[in-house]
């Protein structure tokens, strides 16, 4: 893309047109469209459209109300009368009515030209889309271009599209849940029915459109085929109608056993000659009902889901099924590569989850029909904070691929960790496989572009709720990076990160250093403290994928093994000793991940196992790794709180006291992480930390070892989610009617001073309990349990940091927390640590 600029003092205004939004409303502006805060001044040109078709309205509609808006601060002086315009239309039109515009002569679908066109009535900046849905992206675009540059191109700006499936994936139940969504329910649905106020959703179109995105897809993977009855169609029809203004085609899951478990047939064998006229007669139906139907996505034979396997049948015989009933009407099945047997053996060292994909599909190549697209998740377990590129990549020459990435961040933090991942998926992007000895990018691999296939793009799990689209404002960067990368892979993540804090928070150049500067730190930072060197995010695998539970992945068929035992740790996926995996690379890739010694770090638990003392390309060993990456990870953590601090009155006040609140969490939580990793692999190992911090924690006072009144000692499972393993509860049954608190109390015995008391407890679901701390019976700070964090039992979930700050302690000092339980919540305390004021 070029552009140039024309200064905005050159630029006059026209006729104010309005195009109001009601408050309080969720609303794409809440993203990154409320292009308000920008102190831009500026006038505005009027928008006139060439045709009358509903994109190229929607596109004046965005432009008129996105230039009012920046227009903020202009004075009455900025405004003169004048015919200068936007014109926006596709390039067939502009040609028509600009015969001197230089527009390119392919402009292929959804991409779009900008240039500006001089003559004696004034200027005209034109938009011309290489269709209409390419008008809109190009007014958006030019919004985009105002609002970073606070001038419009001067140059001719030219881009298109890397790739034509740019998807959003919502896994949306029914009855208003979201599968893996962390703000909040559905947009769509609730209690077995799509929602009758869809004005979130035309809002959320809206967002995707600005940054793209052409696809949604509304449904969880692990499809409720009730949604297919005729009923439930219709209904899904007004989601495509709210959507169909920005041009986002619906996309839906589908139970490959629909035929079976709501047609009415006795099976629903891909072969089946009435299971295809089943099919068939269905997607007529979806047709009729929603003429812009963008297709199906499908998992099958994985987690539970029913699938060809039944039947002896393949994925392509599935596929190739769904396919030919989409392919007359313009529709593509996307189906998942994600299948695989969560029965393993783990006893069984040659079995590995990672081969699945590979060992499924690759045998398919060139079987697939071509409106299918075979989309397979970016590495080959599951969304892990690091993983392999997924070797499928380069087994599919003869096949059209999608790359699925995971914008809720599922094992990432649940959105209450601040993760940007637009670093993550750039490094798959440009991960270049070798294939046939050739430079073959993931990147051109899914535009279709390396193998020469039709189809290919970018799937983005999203994950939007009704709690603020994603519930931490800056995890918004995540949707808004998805969509910029799927549009061009070759932006680097830094300046889609500058680009969205421009528009959503500030243009004053060292805040958007400062917010760039965080998001670049975090993917690092949560690696460092969840599971360095490619062990993967060691979180509880069987339950909330969210806190330490580094035993979870073990001895079970999951397959998320690490095989961490007393003398070494790593999985061999070797094909000289392990289970083969390294082999399904092409043999240039193959080859750096067969040695230990050319594996990069990052990854070399994933296809070794290694002693505690290996020695790493950076000189540690893997023990000595395992500690320093934590430990770092931990101060990477605590260091974004800093980095926060310092924008406060420079950002909106609500949004700078909101993400602190977070951040402050995210650094407690890291700790926790941290201390888990750390005893659990110094008592596996028996290797001291030559730090000497592993084990370690000055100025901890554990609360087993306090004056307890009410307080019981309790186990905590896993045991090393607690200092020490064990934590106190007050458990309400065993108080009498009139005493409900419990109590812990310590005498201070350390050298006089100022410091900071961290309070480690435990915030369990099923009640609000409360906390006090006392200093020598003086209350020095309260606070309530009321966050909403996984798990009823305490651990990891939940273990939750409170500092009080700037305390003056002297020896003899008694402290005391008073935990007051409620409901479910035990007031599960864990620790407090006196450390001095920072
Ligand atoms: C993960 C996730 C599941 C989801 C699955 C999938 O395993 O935890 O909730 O269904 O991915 O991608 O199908």
């Amino acid at each position: 893309m070029s552009s140039g600029r024309l200064p905005f003092s050159q630029i006059v205004a026209g006729v104010l047109a309005t195009c109001g939004l009601a408050a309080g409303a969720q609303t794409a502006d809440q993203a990154w469209l409320d292009r308000r805060l920008h102190d831009s001044r500026f006038a505005w040109f009027p928008v006139q459209t060439l045709s009358q078709n509903t994109l190229e309205q929607t596109a004046a509609k965005e432009l008129k109300l996105g230039i009012l808006r920046m227009r903020g601060a202009a004075t009455a002086g900025d405004v003169k009368a004048t015919e200068d315009r936007i014109i926006i239309g596709t390039a067939g039109e502009v040609r028509k009515a600009y015969p001197s515009a230089k527009i390119p002569e392919h402009l292929s679908p959804d991409a779009y030209w900008i240039g500006t066109l001089r003559s004696h009535r004034g200027t005209e900046i034109v938009v011309a889309g290489g269709d209409e849905r390419g008008a809109l992206y190009g007014s958006f675009a030019l919004l985009r271009l105002i609002a970073e540059t606070n001038s419009v191109p001067k140059a001719p700006v030219h881009s298109h599209p890397a790739m034509p499936i740019r998807w959003v994936d919502e896994w949306d139940n029914p009855d208003g849940s979201i599968e893996r969504g962390y703000a909040g329910r559905s947009i769509f649905f609730e209690g077995g029915k799509v929602r009758d106020d869809l004005t979130p959703v035309s809002e959320y179109a809206r967002l995707l459109a600005s940054v793209g995105i052409n696809g949604c897809n509304i449904n969880n993977v692990n499809a409720a085929p009730q949604l297919l009855d005729a009923d439930h169609l219709k209904q899904l029809a007004r989601i495509a109608d709210a959507m169909r203004p920005w041009g986002v085609r619906m996309a839906m899951s589908v139970d490959i056993a629909s035929p079976q478990k709501i047609g009415g047939l006795a099976t629903f064998d891909p072969l089946d000659s009435a299971v295809k006229a089943w099919w068939t007669a269905k997607v007529n139906e979806i047709y009729t009902l929603i003429p812009d139907f963008a297709g199906f996505t499908v998992k099958a034979d994985s987690e539970g889901q029913a699938g060809p396997s039944s039947y002896g049948r393949t994925p392509a015989d599935a596929a190739n099924l769904l396919a030919g009933a989409l392919q007359p009407h313009g529709g593509v099945v996307l189906y998942r590569a994600f299948v695989y047997n969560h029965h393993l053996d783990w006893r069984d060292p040659k079995a590995d989850r990672a081969r699945a994909a590979y060992d499924i599909f690759h045998p398919l190549d060139g079987r697939f029909a071509a409106n299918v697209v075979v989309q397979t998740k970016e590495g080959p377990i599951d969304f892990q904070a690091r993983e392999p590129v997924s070797p499928l990549f380069a087994g599919l020459e003869h096949t059209s691929q999608a790359m699925e990435v995971q914008i809720t961040q599922e094992y990432t933090g649940q959105q209450r960790h601040l993760v940007y991942l637009a670093p993550m998926w750039k490094q798959v992007l440009d991960f270049d496989l070798r294939a046939d000895g050739r430079a073959t990018p993931v990147k051109d691999i899914v535009a279709g572009k390396a193998f020469g296939q039709p189809l290919g793009g970018m799937v983005g799990v999203a994950g939007v709720g009704r709690d603020a689209w994603l519930g931490s404002p800056l995890a918004l960067a995540n949707l808004y990076a998805f969509g910029r990368l799927a549009w061009d892979p070759n932006l680097a993540p830094e300046h889609i990160a500058a680009e969205w804090t421009r528009q959503t928070m500030s243009s004053i150049p060292d805040v958007v250093e400062t917010v760039v500067k965080m998001l670049m730190q975090s993917w690092p930072a949560y690696e460092n403290y969840t599971g360095p060197l490619g062990m993967q995010t060691l979180t509880d695998i069987t339950g909330s994928h969210y806190g330490p539970n580094i035993e979870s992945s073990e001895q079970n068929g999951w397959g998320q093994w690490h095989r961490a035992d007393k003398d070494g740790v790593g999985m061999d996926r070797t094909v000289a000793t392990g289970t083969g995996y390294a082999g399904q690379y092409p043999p240039e890739v193959a080859k750096i991940y067969e040695s230990a010694s050319t594996t990069p770090d990052e990854l070399l638990l994933f296809f070794h196992h290694v002693p505690y003392t290996y020695k790493l390309h950076s000189g540690k060993t893997v023990i000595q790794n395992i500690y320093d990456s934590h430990y770092e990870g931990a101060a990477q953590a605590a260091a974004l709180v800093d980095e926060w601090d310092s924008l406060k009155g420079r950002i909106d006040g609500s949004l700078y006291e909101q993400m602190r609140d977070r951040l402050e969490y995210q650094a407690g939580h890291a700790i926790v992480w941290r201390d888990a990793i750390v005893q659990y692999f110094l008592k596996l190992s028996g290797i001291p930390d030559e730090k000497g911090r592993a084990g370690h924690y000055p100025g901890r006072l554990e609360a087993e070892d306090a004056r307890l009144s009410g307080y019981k000692v309790t186990d905590v499972t896993p045991w090393e989610d607690a200092s020490g393993g064990k934590a106190v509860t007050c458990d309400q049954a065993e108080q009498n009617s009139a005493r409900h608190a419990c109590s812990a109390e310590w005498t201070y015995s350390g050298a006089p001073g100022r410091f900071d008391i961290a309070v480690q407890y435990f915030d369990l679901q099923g009640g609000v309990a409360k906390f006090a701390l006392e200093i020598n019976g003086k209350l020095a700070a309260s606070w309530a349990a009321d966050a909403i964090l996984p798990s009823r039992r305490p651990n990891g979930d939940n273990s939750t940091r409170h500092t009080v700050r700037g305390v003056s302690l002297k020896p003899g000092d008694i402290l005391r927390i008073e935990g007051n339980p409620d409901g479910a919540d035990p007031a599960a305390l864990d620790y407090i640590e006196i450390r001095p004021a920072q």
